[in-house]
């Protein structure tokens, strides 16, 4: 039987991705291997979200020109495929196969016909595709990503996904129910929901409070998160749905890219800082103790000294729990490549501004973290830890635990005391749930 090996960049979508592809060609008679050498089909699932991770990917294409056996069929998938379409073919001779996120059911022909030394590039939107025949071929044991909703009807200024993921549809509620009824019986208790604007899921009967509800409700799931939400779309509904669906987790990923409503107007975000402001207080007032984190993008094109200002002074504000950080990256074809030049921030600029921001989001992580040592809490062992023999756990609100355990732990639920922390994660120590003692008399 031929083999096949996948390798995955970018966010959970492709992770998930990644999944079905594999998924589907096990349904066509190929074993999937976890190396590219030896295999007969290497596919690179890729991203193309900023400059960097393209030129990963370029350099990862080198590499495997040298690793490949003669006669293996290359092919790139993913946002990069869809971005570049035939200009990858052009570029990389090696490369026989560029398959974008809509025409992953096209693989299995593809393929044939690139085993016949054919080169192919195939990327249509199909508004309609969302994989429910496949059944993905699952890596975490622990928890699934199942995605909901694929595309995105934004237009981020600065973004590259609407082009390379095509226009916003959900799947069926029901469709994803099945899903998680699927993986409750491998096993699984944790599903995270993905879309890129996931909270404005719509299937034309439900919204995404009727789906976090319907998730929420499948016997044998003990957590459901989702990401990434965008804040305008956190209806109070959403909000109930979340405080109301005890399975749902506490905590948010809500990316603000920007504490500047000049700032925010011009990446197109469509909120302003006092929208955001009041989107957290009314998740926090909803559910007191989540878990908030998000993401920043620094040295957008024309970021004054005051905007970055208050990108900082939010950050103090709202007090997350940690952001991921981004310097700018002009995406060929986006509207803020057609800014005018002037406004290109130097790159010394960015990268002073870039490290003030980590070192205020860490140093508000750390306070906060340090500040919660001896609370007590449920823990999700996730897997090994990189290094020592302890494994790597998360609470309910997204804290990274490392705890005690053996591989049987991995899967399992315990009640762990705080005991140290990094600034960034913590250490537990596992706690006997005492059974409250019988009345006296
Ligand atoms: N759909 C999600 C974001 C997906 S991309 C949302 O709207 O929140 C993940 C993150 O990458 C974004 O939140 C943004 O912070 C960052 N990002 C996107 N495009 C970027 C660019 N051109 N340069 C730098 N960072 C970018
Ligand atoms: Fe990109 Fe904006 Fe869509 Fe997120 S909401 S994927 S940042 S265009
Ligand atoms: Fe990257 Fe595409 Fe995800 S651009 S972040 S893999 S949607």
């Amino acid at each position: 039987m031929p083999s096949i090996y996948i390798e995955t960049y970018g966010c959970q979508m492709n992770v998930s991705d990644s999944e079905l592809m594999y998924g589907k060609l096990q349904a066509e008679g190929y074993v999937a291997t976890d190396t590219p050498v030896g295999a007969d089909v290497v596919l690179i699932n890729t991203c193309a979200i900023r400059e960097n991770a393209e030129q990963r990917v370029i350099g990862r294409l080198g590499e495997l020109r040298r690793d490949l056996k003669p006669g293996a069929v290359l092919g790139v998938t993913g946002c990069m495929a869809q971005r570049l379409g035939p200009r990858l073919l052009e570029t990389d001779t090696r490369v026989q196969l560029v398959v974008g996120p809509d025409s992953y059911r096209m693989l299995p022909s593809l393929i044939d016909g690139a085993r016949n030394g054919e080169r192919f590039s195939a990327t249509d939107f199909d508004l309609e595709e969302h994989y429910e025949d496949f059944s993905a071929r699952r890596f975490e044991g622990v928890k699934a990503w199942i995605p909901v909703q694929r595309g995105c009807d934004y237009r981020c200024t600065y973004c590259i996904v609407p082009t390379t993921r095509g226009p916003e549809r959900s799947r069926k509620l029901a469709e994803v129910v099945r899903e998680t009824h699927e993986v409750v019986a491998q096993g699984i208790t944790e599903v995270v929901l993905l879309g890129q604007t996931v909270n404005s899921y719509n299937d034309g009967t439900h919204d995404f409070a009727d789906l976090l509800r319907a998730v929420g409700a499948v016997d044998g799931i003990r957590r459901v998160r989702y990401t990434s939400p965008h804040p305008n779309d956190f209806s109070d509904r959403v909000i109930a749905a979340m405080a109301e669906t005890p399975t749902v987790c506490e905590h948010v990923h809500l990316p603000m890219q920007s504490g500047s409503t000049s700032m925010l107007k011009r990446m197109l975000r469509r909120y302003s800082r006092e929208e955001d402001l009041e989107c957290v207080a009314r998740l926090r007032a909803a559910m007191p103790g989540l878990g908030l984190t998000t993401d920043i993008i620094v040295g957008f094109p024309g970021e004054t000294d005051e905007e970055f200002e208050d990108t900082l002074s939010l950050c103090r504000e709202v007090r997350f729990d940690d952001a991921f950080t981004f310097k700018f990256s002009a995406r060929e074809g986006t509207p803020a490549t057609r800014m005018p030049p002037e406004w290109t921030i130097p790159e010394a600029v960015v990268d002073a501004r870039y490290d003030a921001l980590v070192a205020t989001v860490r140093g508000i992580s750390r306070e906060k973290n340090m500040a919660r040592l001896g609370e007590r809490m449920e823990v999700l062992v996730e897997k090994e830890a990189r290094k020592g023999e302890l494994f790597q756990a998360r609470s309910r609100d997204f804290k990274t635990v490392l705890v005690p355990g053996t591989p049987e732990s991995i899967g399992t639920y315990m009640t762990v005391e705080l005991t140290g922390t990094t600034g960034a994660t913590f250490t537990g120590t596992p706690v006997q749930e005492r059974a409250p003692l019988p009345m006296a008399g």
